[in-house]
């Protein structure tokens, strides 16, 4: 009997050993970056960042704002020239622009932005010494609000990426993506339109729609793919080409508070990964 448990207990062993070696195995080394001027664009990635390290991926995490707490098996990069940009770039006071009823950033601050973010990132000694550090990595994680600067990394490293769209109601890369957005339906994210428009209102939609098209459309063909070719060559392709090989869309939105949307089945709405269980309110 004792010789029969054992080779029972030698079995389970073996069992466990094997499951071990796999989990071990598909552990990854994931890069996530955002490159939004907001501390806010931080924290989705965070929830995911508390659900992915506990199955024993190891996660590097790019942004403008240094890291505030530490975290086993998150490394965060803070290139100290982006840092200072974004600061002194986000001297602002977006709550009191909204109250006077004032866009809260300017058009042309908007327009220069990711361009001068981008050049100011890879042009950092950090940012470059990581380049050549020779780190591999298994994924990406792109902020989806503004994408296009970080697929110069997926060009260096090659390697398949997805999105979380920290900014549920920018519609951009999801459409990139090739998620169909009308816009008699999809109403623009910095107007107070709702899904249920009249004939003027659709109309004043599709204006804004296609004139903030035709900003990013500039933004990223005149300048933005001209800061990456200057840091990864001329023959990094066009940042829209790299972007339609999104792999996943994690979608920082739900229909509840935001419109119900047709989406592709690569695409899922994630809002709320960052609530937290509500507590009992104090007694009186
Ligand atoms: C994660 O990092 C730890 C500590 O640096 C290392 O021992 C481990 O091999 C890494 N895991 C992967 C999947 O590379
Ligand atoms: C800070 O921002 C202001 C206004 O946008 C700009 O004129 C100035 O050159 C910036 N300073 C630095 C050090 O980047
Ligand atoms: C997109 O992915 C396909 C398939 O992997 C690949 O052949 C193509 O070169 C990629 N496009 C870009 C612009 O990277």
């Amino acid at each position: 009997l004792p010789f029969v448990i054992d080779m029972i207990l030698t079995g389970y062993v073996t069992i466990a050993a094997i499951f071990a070696v796999i989990s071990v195995s598909n552990c990854a080394n994931i890069l996530m970056v955002t490159m939004g001027g907001t501390k806010s664009h931080k924290i989705p990635f965070w929830e995911l960042a508390r659900g992915l390290i506990p199955r024993g991926h190891n996660i590097t995490f790019v942004s403008a704002f240094p890291q505030d707490f530490i975290m086993d098996g998150l490394e965060e990069i803070t290139p100290t020239g982006l840092v200072f940009y974004v600061k002194n770039f986000t001297n602002w006071d977006l709550l009191g622009a909204r109250m006077r009823g004032e866009e809260p950033v300017h058009p042309l601050d908007m327009l220069r932005y990711p361009y001068e973010a981008c050049d100011i990132l890879f042009s950092d000694g950090e940012m470059k010494e990581f380049l050549q550090s020779g780190h591999a990595f298994d994924l990406a994680i792109l902020d989806g609000a503004f994408p296009e600067c970080a697929l110069g990394l997926i060009y260096h490293f090659k390697i398949p990426f997805m999105y979380i769209n920290t900014v549920g109601f920018y519609t951009g890369s999801l459409s990139t993506a090739g998620n169909p957005a009308p816009y008699s339906v999809t109403p623009f994210l910095a107007r107070p339109f709702t899904d249920n428009m009249n004939l003027i209102e659709r109309v004043m939609n599709s204006v804004w729609h296609v004139s903030a098209n035709l900003m990013h459309i500039v933004m990223v063909r005149v300048f933005l793919h001209g800061v990456l070719k200057k840091h990864f060559g001329n023959d990094i392709p066009h940042p829209y080409e790299l972007s339609k090989n999104v792999s996943f869309i994690l979608q920082n939105a739900h229909a509840t508070i935001t419109y119900a949307r047709p989406y592709l089945p690569n695409v899922a709405e994630v809002a709320c990964i960052h609530c937290k269980a509500p507590k009992p309110l104090p007694p009186v």
